[in-house]
C-alpha cells in the first residue's frame, strides 16, 4: 500500500508537479512517424497534461509545438503547415520549426521583425526512431542522451510500434507491465484458445502450471531486471527475465524463437495513458503473422489500437458465456486483458487500501525507486536512469530454461536467441 501523499506524488504529472517535472527530463515517444506528412495536417498530441501539436515540415523533419498559438491561443492544429513552419489562421503568426516566430503580418512592417524576435515560443527537440517521433519536454539546455534501445536502431521493416490510448494513470500502466505474477492467471484463457497467440504456448503453459514463481530482482543503472523463476524439478529452472528501463519502458519475456516485445507507458495526463507496444526483430524483418498475433482483436488504427475496447459503461464487452472456456471472458485480445484490468481499478487508483503479497515484490521495489528519485529531484538531484548507448543497447528480455545452478542474472538474452536460431 502507499500513503495517500505518496500516491499523489507518483501519479500527478501535470506542469509544476514534482513527478511531472522529473518525467519531462526523459525522451518520450509522442506519436508515430508515419502519422505525420510533410506540409500535412498538424497532429494534436496531449502529453503530461499539456496540449501540443506534432507536424512534419516541408524539408521532412518532425517538429513539436504547444497547441495554443503564442499570440492569442488559437489552435495550431488548425494552422497552415507551409514552408517549414506553422502559420496560425487567425492573424497569420508563423512559428518556424526552430521555435521562433518568423512572421506576424498584422504588426506594422517597420517594427515587425524586432517585435517577433522578442516573442517567447515553446521549443521542443524531436528525434525519430523505431517508427516513432520522440520529444524532450524538459528544461535543461541540452537534452539527456537519446535512449538507444535496440528497437531505435533497426530498419523500419524490423519494428512495429503502435499506440493505445487508455483511461488510466501512467503508473497503472507501468505496474501492469512489471507484474509477472498475473501472466499465468489473467492471460491463462489463451491457453485454451486452440491457436497460436501473442504469448508462446509453452511460455504461457509454464506460467499457468506454476502460478507462484520465485521472484528475484537485480537493480541496474537504468532500472531493474526481474527474474520469475520456476524450478522444474529436473535440474532446470524456467526463467522469465523482464527488463525495466525506468521510468517508461518494460521489455516483456518471450520465447527465444519469437520477436522481442517492448512497452512504453507515457502519461497523457493524470487520467489517460499512451500504451506503446513495440514489436521488433533484431535479425530480420517482422512477419505480418507476428504483428497480427500481437494486435489480433484490437482496432485497425495504429495511433489508437484500443479504440474498440469498450469501457466501464459496457463492462468492456466482457463475454460471461465465454468464461466457461476462457478464464477472463475477454477472448479477443491479450493486450486488452491488461488494459481492461487497469481501467477497472479507476482512472487514478487509490493505493492506500491495497493489501500486497509476496507476488507484488517488484511493484513495491519500483515504487520505492520512483519515490526516491522524485524526492531527490525535488531536492535538486538529477533525474536517474539515463544511461550510456551501450547500456541501452544491452537491454533485452527473454524466457528460457537454464540449469538450476546457473544464476539467472548471468543469462544473456541475445546469446540465447542466437543459439536458438542456429539450432
Ligand atoms: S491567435 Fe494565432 S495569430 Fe492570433
Ligand atoms: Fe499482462
Amino acid at each position: 500500500m502507499l500513503k495517500v501523499e505518496d500516491n499523489e506524488l507518483l501519479t500527478r504529472v501535470g506542469p509544476r508537479t514534482p513527478m511531472g517535472e522529473m518525467l519531462r527530463e526523459y525522451w518520450m515517444p509522442a506519436c508515430r512517424s508515419a502519422s505525420l506528412v510533410a506540409d500535412g495536417a498538424p497532429r494534436r498530441v496531449r502529453l503530461m497534461g499539456e496540449n501540443f501539436v506534432a507536424y512534419r515540415v516541408t524539408d521532412g523533419g518532425a517538429a513539436f509545438a504547444y497547441e495554443a498559438c503564442p499570440h492569442r491561443g488559437a489552435s495550431m492544429a488548425l494552422a497552415r503547415n507551409e514552408n517549414n513552419g506553422l502559420r496560425c489562421i487567425f492573424h497569420g503568426w508563423k512559428i518556424g520549426a526552430n521555435g521562433r516566430i518568423v512572421d506576424c503580418p498584422a504588426e506594422p512592417a517597420d517594427t515587425r521583425e524586432a517585435f517577433a524576435a522578442r516573442l517567447k515560443v515553446g521549443f521542443f527537440p524531436t528525434r525519430e526512431a523505431g517508427g516513432m517521433v520522440w520529444v524532450y519536454l524538459g528544461k535543461q539546455s541540452s537534452p539527456p542522451p537519446f535512449p538507444e534501445f535496440e528497437f531505435n536502431n533497426l530498419p523500419d521493416s524490423h519494428v512495429c510500434a503502435r499506440r493505445g490510448l487508455v483511461n488510466y494513470n501512467w503508473l497503472q500502466g507501468l505496474e501492469a507491465h512489471i507484474d509477472a505474477s498475473h501472466v499465468g492467471i489473467l492471460h491463462s484463457g489463451f491457453l485454451n484458445i486452440g491457436k497460436k497467440t501473442a504469448i508462446d504456448a509453452r511460455d504461457l503453459g509454464m506460467a499457468t502450471a506454476n502460478k507462484a514463481p520465485k521472484t528475484e530482482m537485480h537493480v541496474t543503472d537504468y532500472g531493474l531486471r526481474e527474474g520469475a523463476l520456476r524450478d522444474q524439478g529436473n535440474g532446470t529452472t524456467y526463467a522469465r527475465i523482464r527488463e525495466i528501463a525506468l521510468p517508461f519502458f518494460t521489455f516483456i519475456p518471450h520465447a527465444a524463437s519469437e520477436p522481442c516485445s517492448g512497452r512504453a507507458t507515457v502519461p497523457v495526463d493524470d487520467e489517460w495513458d499512451a500504451e506503446w507496444y513495440i514489436l521488433y526483430d533484431t535479425e530480420k524483418p517482422l512477419t505480418q503473422e507476428a504483428i497480427n498475433l500481437l494486435f489480433e482483436g484490437t482496432a485497425d488504427d495504429p495511433d489508437n489500437f484500443a479504440s474498440n475496447m469498450g469501457n466501464s459503461g459496457n463492462m468492456w464487452n466482457q463475454d460471461r458465456k465465454a468464461m466457461s472456456w476462457h478464464f477472463s471472458g475477454f477472448p479477443r485480445s491479450i493486450p486488452f486483458e491488461d488494459f481492461i484490468i487497469q481501467e477497472s481499478m479507476g482512472t487514478r487508483m487509490d493505493r492506500s487500501g491495497e493489501q500486497l503479497g509476496r507476488g507484488d515484490v517488484i511493484l513495491v521495489q519500483v515504487r520505492r525507486m520512483l519515490l526516491e528519485a522524485v524526492r531527490g529531484w525535488r531536492e535538486g538531484k538529477p533525474a536517474p536512469w539515463n544511461v550510456s548507448r551501450e547500456q541501452y543497447r544491452g537491454i533485452r528480455a527473454i524466457a528460457t530454461t537454464i540449469p538450476t545452478d546457473m544464476k539467472w542474472t548471468d543469462v544473456n538474452a541475445a546469446e540465447v536467441m542466437r543459439k536458438q536460431a542456429a539450432e
